[in-house]
């Protein structure tokens, strides 16, 4: 990951990562809480954003949630506290690959849950934060996980 996406934002910055509960976006939000950011963890397993608002207490929200359910995910971000919904940096992780066979074999439904998450979920949270991001200068938005930004808003 560039430092360029860290050292962003001050020291009270929100950033939001989905996915949070294991691989790349808990690191990524470790390595947030590291540098003294405070953290919107989402996830669908409770136990494990529980575990790291234990670790990490006042700087993660857990938001236990099914980022392919669009109506949740919207009722989620409308009903986030005030302390917390001034997030500034969206991390768009969550994801999954199935379906990795040779296309004849595969399974259409993984391909359609892959589309489901990768592709709709991701324009979904985007969707539901990017209106509050807009008006913050500074404010930045990364469509999945690419080593340079696909999207910018708010600059
Ligand atoms: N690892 C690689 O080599 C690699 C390479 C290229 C791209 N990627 C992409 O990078 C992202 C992270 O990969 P990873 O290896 O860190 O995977 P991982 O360890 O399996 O983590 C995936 C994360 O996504 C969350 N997630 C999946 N579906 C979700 C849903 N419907 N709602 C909410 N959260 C959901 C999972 O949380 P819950 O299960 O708790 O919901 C989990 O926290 C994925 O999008 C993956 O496709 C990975």
């Amino acid at each position: 990951m560039k430092k360029q996406y860290i050292h962003m934002g001050g020291q009270n910055m929100i950033v939001c990562v989905t996915g949070a509960t294991s691989g790349y976006g808990k690191a990524i939000l470790e390595r947030f809480v590291s540098e003294g950011k405070r953290v919107i963890a989402i996830g669908r397993r409770q136990e494990r954003l529980l575990a790291l608002q234990r670790l990490y207490q006042d700087a993660v929200f857990p938001v236990p949630l099914d980022v392919c359910q669009a109506e949740s995910v919207y009722k989620a971000f409308a009903g986030l506290p005030a302390d917390w919904s001034d997030i500034q940096v969206l991390v768009n992780n969550a994801g999954l690959a199935l379906g990795l066979g040779r296309a004849p074999d595969i399974n259409l439904a993984d391909w359609h849950t892959m589309i489901d998450t990768n592709i709709k979920a991701l324009v979904t949270v985007t969707q539901a934060v990017l209106p509050g991001m807009v008006p913050e200068p500074g404010a930045y938005c990364q469509y999945g996980l690419h080593r340079r930004p696909l999207s910018l808003s708010g600059r």
